[in-house]
């Protein structure tokens, strides 16, 4: 079969493409202009497209005047459209080797390659990269899971993922909404601190941009409220000033509260550059159409700033919650919630039914609480040992 080169307008894209591939135009076009157009879009014999949209639309980014192509012009009426449908399904199927993964990537590593260029994003790679070095103990888990699964877990999803890669959202959302998303994400204390395989140790900026990133995906899916955990520590002391500041400016999140999570114990500091710390943070923001329509505002002070709440009958709730760790720090993960916290947060917010999300899932107490309060869970977890867990729990 032979590669022909084509002006680009000549090539006609499929209306009822049911891929919605928007979100990968931008890798492609950083793989074409990394490694040149390898891969040829695939047209019948009216130069309409079988295979190659994303190609295209990256081409056309990248203003290129030809493309090439090969013409599938022996193909009957119902083969392009089967092929269509099997030249994108059929790459499902296929499996990560992680052990032969991560040799190549450490290959790549050596020669001072930007690991980006393989098109696996910085948490990935820190994950795949960090595996099977010295730890402290965690168990071992009893499921193999692959990146990209999806498992159900009776009506609740979970995900083996990075939440940073907005197409995992779509697959898992589809057309559902969320009515609270629950999460801590990573506290990036340092290399080997707190998980088994995650190295929890970004680059500063890195670390705040995760965050923002992973909202500004979930935003997509949400009409309610997020409840997003934050704290700091000796590796990053400062970021989550950054982070709540981006999560409110930076999206139409309208701030709500912010609580105080006293943790019952403090994590002992002992430097001169830092005290004890006895709690942590959580921000609360919803979006306007919700929060009018479920939340009744009351005017305190004399300016204009709003209070909140739909208190559901907690009395006396207070933006001081007294929920203590104890025993969250096990032989599956350092870094648990304890039940309390998530499930006070769904009872609070969310109606049973509704969805909640965790794109932090460790091992998945968020889901845990969501099925205890009977609300539907879907949760993302980047560490495939995770998320064996969280099927075990
Ligand atoms: C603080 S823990 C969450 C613990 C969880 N709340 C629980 O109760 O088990 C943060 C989790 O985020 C995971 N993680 C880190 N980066 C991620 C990413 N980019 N996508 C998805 N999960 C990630 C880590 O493996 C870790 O399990």
């Amino acid at each position: 079969m032979e590669i022909e080169k084509i002006p680009i307008n000549k090539i006609i894209l499929y209306e009822k493409n049911p891929r919605k591939n928007d979100q990968a135009v931008d890798i492609v076009v950083k793989s074409i202009r990394e490694y040149g157009f390898l891969v040829p879009i695939v047209v019948d014999k009216n130069n309409e497209i079988i295979a190659g949209h994303t190609r295209l639309k990256a081409a056309i980014k990248l203003k290129l005047k030809e493309v090439p192509v090969i013409k599938a012009d022996k193909l009957s009426k119902d083969q392009v459209k089967a092929f269509r449908l099997m030249d994108n399904k059929s790459s499902e199927y296929a499996r990560w080797d992680i052990p032969l993964l991560k040799e190549e990537l450490l290959f790549l590593k050596e020669d001072n390659f930007d690991l980006e260029l393989t098109g696996f994003s910085g948490p990935e790679i820190d994950w795949l990269l960090g595996l099977d070095e010295e730890k402290p103990e965690f168990r071992d888990p009893k499921y193999a899971i692959n990146l990209g699964e999806i498992w159900k877990l009776g009506e609740h999803r979970l995900m083996c993922a990075d939440s940073m890669d907005h197409l995992a959202y779509d697959r898992l959302f589809q057309d559902k909404k969320i009515k609270l998303c629950v999460t801590s994400p990573p506290y990036n204390m340092g290399k080997g601190k707190m998980y088994k395989n995650y190295a929890d140790d970004l680059e500063s900026q890195r670390y705040i941009d995760l965050n923002i990133m992973v909202l500004k995906n979930l935003l997509r899916y949400l009409k309610g409220y997020v409840f997003w955990n934050l704290s700091y520590n000796m590796n990053s002391r400062w970021q989550f000033i950054d982070i709540f500041y981006r999560m409110i400016h930076e999206t139409d999140l309208k701030f709500l509260e912010k609580i105080t999570w006293d943790k019952g114990h403090g994590m002992p500091i002992n430097s001169p550059q830092g005290l004890t710390r006895d709690y942590e943070q959580i921000l609360i923001a919803g979006d306007e159409e919700t929060i009018q329509k479920e939340i009744s505002y009351a005017m305190i002070g004399h300016n204009t700033d709003k209070v909140i709440f739909r208190k559901r009958g907690f009395k006396a709730l207070t933006n001081y919650w007294r929920i203590t760790t104890e025993n969250t720090q096990t032989s599956e993960h350092r870094a648990a919630f304890p039940m309390e916290l998530p499930m006070r947060a769904i009872r609070l917010m969310s109606d049973e039914g509704d969805l909640i999300f965790d794109p932090f899932g460790g091992i998945g107490t968020t889901l845990l609480a969501a099925e205890k309060a009977k609300r539907i869970c879907y949760i993302v977890e980047l560490d495939p040992v995770y998320c064996s867990f969280i099927i075990e729990r």
